[in-house]
């Protein structure tokens, strides 16, 4: 698919690799639509700046309404949709279970809190990304590209349970959602970028955490967000790309 003048709604699009879609998107003709719970105005303007065409959306992608509105108004403002980046979510890192050093008994535990927002957001919210723009992209009748964001943390990483299981499901959701859809002219690819220069990254993960995950890097930097939105534009290019899952890690693995 020719990205240029193309509709494409990109979650969590206001920051870090979804941003990063977007401007280089925008920036190959694409209308972009940037659907975020947060600085949605000023990644919008940011777009429009440099100029692209760009419009944008409070969603919490959590929310079943949220994410149906969204898709609603992605067609009511362009006309359709072409492509969906299902990138939007978060870190709530602990370990299974912390044992105190001096009694060797359970001292706490990672909260259902922290499992069920990671759930709530990294899979329910690729969930309803992914069928809320396949409907659309089905009812329009013309081709569509609908890209998860995954993480190489699906194989399970340390500190993580509740970050791989939800990158693990995003994974599975590509492949069901690649057989399902092709009879509809819909590929669906996943994204399974390593450690990337992100505020994901940068402000949520603690510093010796980082430095630890440096060294494990073959390539011996973060990756930078343009190179995810790279593949990324890649894969919206290669029509016989679909059922794929591209890791994007410098080399890095679990
Ligand atoms: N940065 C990395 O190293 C890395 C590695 C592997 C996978 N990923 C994945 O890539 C995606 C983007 O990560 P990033 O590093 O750019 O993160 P980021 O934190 O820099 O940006 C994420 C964006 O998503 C938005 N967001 C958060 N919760 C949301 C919600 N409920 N609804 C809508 N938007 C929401 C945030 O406001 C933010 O703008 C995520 O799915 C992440 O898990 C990132």
């Amino acid at each position: 698919m020719e990205i240029k003048d193309k509709v494409v709604v990109v979650t969590g699009g206001a920051a870090g690799i979804g941003f990063a879609m977007c401007r280089r998107f925008a920036a190959a003709g694409a209308k972009v639509v940037v659907a975020d719970i947060q600085g949605v105005d000023e990644a919008v303007q940011a777009l429009k700046a440099a100029g692209g065409v760009a419009a944008g959306r409070v969603c919490d992608v959590s929310q079943e309404s949220d994410v149906v509105a969204l898709m609603q108004h992605v067609v009511d403002t362009f006309g359709g949709i072409d492509v969906a980046v299902a990138n939007a979510g978060i870190l709530r890192d602990g370990l299974l279970l912390k044992v105190d050093k001096e009694t060797k008994k359970v001292a706490s535990v990672l909260t259902l809190e922290q499992w069920q927002r990671v759930i709530d957001v990294n899979l329910t919210g690729v969930f309803l990304t992914g069928r809320e723009a396949a409907r659309q992209m089905v009812n329009r009748g013309r081709p569509g590209v609908i890209i998860l964001m995954s993480s190489i943390s699906k194989e399970g990483n340390f500190g993580q349970t509740n970050y791989s299981a939800a990158k693990a499901g995003v994974a599975a959701l590509g492949v069901t959602w690649s057989k399902e859809l092709a009879r509809f002219r819909i590929r669906v690819n996943v994204i399974a970028p390593g450690f990337i220069g992100t505020p994901m990254v940068l402000k949520d993960m603690k510093p010796e955490a980082l430095e630890a995950v440096k060294k494990q890097i073959p390539v011996g930097r973060l990756g930078d967000p343009d190179e995810i939105a790279h593949a990324a534009h890649f894969i919206i290019e290669n029509d016989l790309l679909t059922g794929s899952c591209i890791a994007v890690t410098g080399g890095m693995r679990l």
